[in-house]
């Protein structure tokens, strides 16, 4: 995958986002990649300078000013399901309620029971087409979250569909365990003896190399704080990380929870308190808003924007894609909503899908343009970052590049080699 080549990407209006805040622009800059990674970065005036002593590169594309960005990182999603959850909207536009739909039965569990039919190879194609979707748009690194198998084998299968779109595709696939993500028909009035079993599951998971982090939905029609904890417990017993979808629908304190376990991110948030704000500072966990189920389910109330900004707490933005809360395919589009709906300045919206995506997911190696982060890219139709915030409903992205390799788009065909 890492190509042996070097690459120099010359005049292009570079947005760095190296130090802690501002764009951190170069108007007229220069990046080098050698191996995958970024081996140098500067304006052109500086670029003999950055050369001298080095190999000629392999290859040199003249940016001609387009704007060139760190690939972008989306660090929520349930990409990997069966079916649709279509029909469910319409009953939500004649009067139903997310939860009274989840209560009665339908909701998550529907799409367990799609999931459980459907074969490998039919939810890996459905998962690697939204997979396109999102890359087109200069998606270089994706989290994917089980849940909609809930059972040991149907958990383990979409785990390592995520794990195969991270090897097929030209993408970065970080997974997370997200089996208690809802009560399976066969546990109904068993909760605990359903934490027991995805406790049970993790220890075979990661043997199999298929778990990066775990994750559980913490809520009124999900589970209690002291579920939660139990799989916390297990999962820290093995070294994996945690992070925490809290707060959603109601106030269960998850995320003082998730930052006692110093969970990578805590994530939808519209219910969070003063209390879980400052947990969350102190444990340096990252706020990740997910403006896209924040509008499908019609929620009113907003995540404590101002609060978490006055705390210092990491803003993270995803499209938390999933049939039911979020069936968005458009980083893009959560970038105008965060900005809208909750908002975000356009550069702490675009710090979101970036460097504090990447920051969500424990990859320090990305998210930035700096010496030996990851050569992943994208190239960009437009003369100010804040303008891909600015937009809606069309793709400006002309190039993608993953660990080096200039992929897709417009821009790659009308590169000089
Ligand atoms: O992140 N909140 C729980 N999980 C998903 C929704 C899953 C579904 O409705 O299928 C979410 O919004
Ligand atoms: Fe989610």
């Amino acid at each position: 995958m890492t190509p042996a080549t070097t690459t120099l990407w010359r005049h292009a209006h570079l947005v760095t986002l190296d130090g802690d805040a501002g764009w951190g622009e170069v108007a007229d800059g220069a990046l080098l990649t050698e191996g995958g990674r970024i081996a140098w970065v500067g304006p052109e005036a500086a670029l003999a300078q950055g050369l001298a002593g080095r190999p000629a590169p392999e290859a040199e594309h003249d940016l001609q000013g387009a704007l060139m960005t760190p690939g972008l990182v989306d660090a929520h999603t349930h990409l990997v399901y069966g079916g649709d959850r279509a029909a469910e909207f319409e009953l939500r536009l004649q009067g139903a309620t997310y939860e009274q739909i989840a209560r009665a039965g339908g909701g998550i569990r529907s799409t367990v029971a799609a999931t459980r039919a459907a074969s490998d190879e039919a939810l890996f194609a459905a998962a690697a087409r939204r997979a396109r979707v999102l890359m087109a748009e200069g998606v270089t690194t994706l989290e994917v979250k089980s849940g909609y198998g809930l059972d040991a084998t149907h958990e383990a299968r979409c785990l390592a569909v995520a794990r195969r779109l991270g090897r097929e595709l030209p993408l970065t696939v970080r997974t997370t365990s997200l089996g208690a993500h809802a009560l399976p028909p066969e546990y109904v009035g068993r909760p605990d003896d359903f934490i027991d079993a995805v406790c049970s599951w993790l220890p075979a998971q990661q043997a199999a190399g298929l778990v990066d982090a775990v994750d559980v939905f913490c809520d009124s029609i999900g589970f209690t704080p002291a579920q939660t904890r139990r799989v916390f417990d297990a999962a820290q017993a093995l070294g994996l990380p945690v992070k925490l979808h809290a707060e959603q629908l109601s106030d269960q304190g998850g995320a003082a929870l998730a930052a006692q376990y110093r969970a990578l991110s805590c994530d939808h948030l519209e219910h969070l308190s003063d209390e879980g704000v400052a947990a969350m500072a102190a444990s340096g966990t990252v706020a990740m808003l997910l403006p896209g189920a924040y509008y499908f389910l019609r929620e009113t109330r907003l995540p404590p924007v101002a609060a978490l900004r006055a705390a210092g707490v990491p803003i993270a933005i995803a499209t938390d894609h999933n049939p039911g809360s979020s069936p968005a395919l458009s980083l893009l589009l959560m970038l105008s909503m965060a900005c809208t709906l909750f908002r975000l300045t356009p550069e702490e919206a675009f710090r979101g899908v970036t460097v504090q995506a990447a920051r969500a997911l424990g990859l320090p190696d990305r998210g930035r343009l700096a010496a030996g982060q990851r050569a992943d890219l994208a190239v960009w139709d437009a003369q100010h970052p804040r303008e891909l915030a600015y937009v809606f409903g069309h793709n400006p992205c002309r190039a993608v590049i993953h660990a080096g390799v200039a992929r897709a788009t417009g821009l790659t065909q009308g590169l000089r080699a």
